[in-house]
């Protein structure tokens, strides 16, 4: 046998590492089922997300693109005693299943869903006087990120975590020529991320059963 294959050692990993979660493999069933796209972060990168709140202690945690509630099921278990979650998603059938997904894991009490561009929805919460956010996933339409990492600094405090989703795709974040608009919004976002003297930041790549990609963990520092 040759070297096994960034997705056969995910698998590894998670059988030796994750215990059997049939509420997460229910998630993905039901969203399979209501033809969401399978793009939810792995089950090992939900662990992570789940661990980092959990390590910071996060007693309030802001996601942007919720799609079936997965990586919300993840981040919500971690969850302090008390804490709850804000997830915006701006499609009214993605909301409605991880509605169902988050009721079925027990966890519809901590979570609100909130429908619409998530733009619009960070604002909403500015507007409000929100508490900060301990921790923000950010993982909706890739051209937004510039914009929902402006918005997030505007709600978390210093020692509060911004970690995004899906910044290297497959390579192509390093061609600066790209035309994609995706490649071109995480670009503008890890060079805003990179000149911002509020945040340190780095971002590690991940190979596995969601093929190569990356993630950004942004700290605020002052
Ligand atoms: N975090 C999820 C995956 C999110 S996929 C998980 O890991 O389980 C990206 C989601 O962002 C999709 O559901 C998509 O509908 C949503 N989205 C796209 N554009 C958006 C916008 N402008 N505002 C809010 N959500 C958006
Ligand atoms: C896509 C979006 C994601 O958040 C992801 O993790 C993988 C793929 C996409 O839009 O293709
Ligand atoms: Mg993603």
């Amino acid at each position: 046998m040759g070297t096994p294959d960034g997705a056969t050692v995910d698998r590894y990993l998670a059988s030796a590492l994750l215990e059997d979660d049939p509420v997460l493999e229910a998630a993905i069933a039901a969203s399979d089922e209501a033809g969401l796209p399978p793009i939810a972060v792995s089950p090992l990168q939900g662990r992570l997300l789940g661990l980092l709140a959990r390590a910071m202690g996060a007693r309030r945690v802001l996601e942007v693109g919720t799609l079936g509630g997965y990586s919300a099921i993840c981040l919500a278990r971690g969850l302090a005693q008390g804490g709850r979650l804000v997830t915006a998603e701006l499609e009214p059938h993605h909301a409605e299943v991880a509605r169902v997904n988050l009721a079925r894991a027990g966890l519809a009490d901590r979570v609100e869903v909130r429908v619409g561009p998530a733009n619009e929805t960070l604002r909403a919460l500015a507007r409000e006087g929100a508490e900060p956010f301990d921790l923000v996933f950010i993982d909706a339409d890739k051209s937004g990120y510039p914009e929902y990492f402006e918005l997030a600094l505007g709600l978390v405090r210093v020692g509060s975590v911004i970690v995004a989703d899906n910044v290297v795709r497959d390579g192509e974040v390093a061609d600066a020529d790209s035309a994609d608009e995706a490649v071109r919004g995480v670009r503008r976002f890890l060079e805003r991320v990179g000149g911002e003297p509020r945040v340190e930041a780095t971002a590690i790549q991940t190979v596995g059963v969601k093929g190569y990609d990356g993630f950004a963990v942004v700290v605020v520092v002052a």
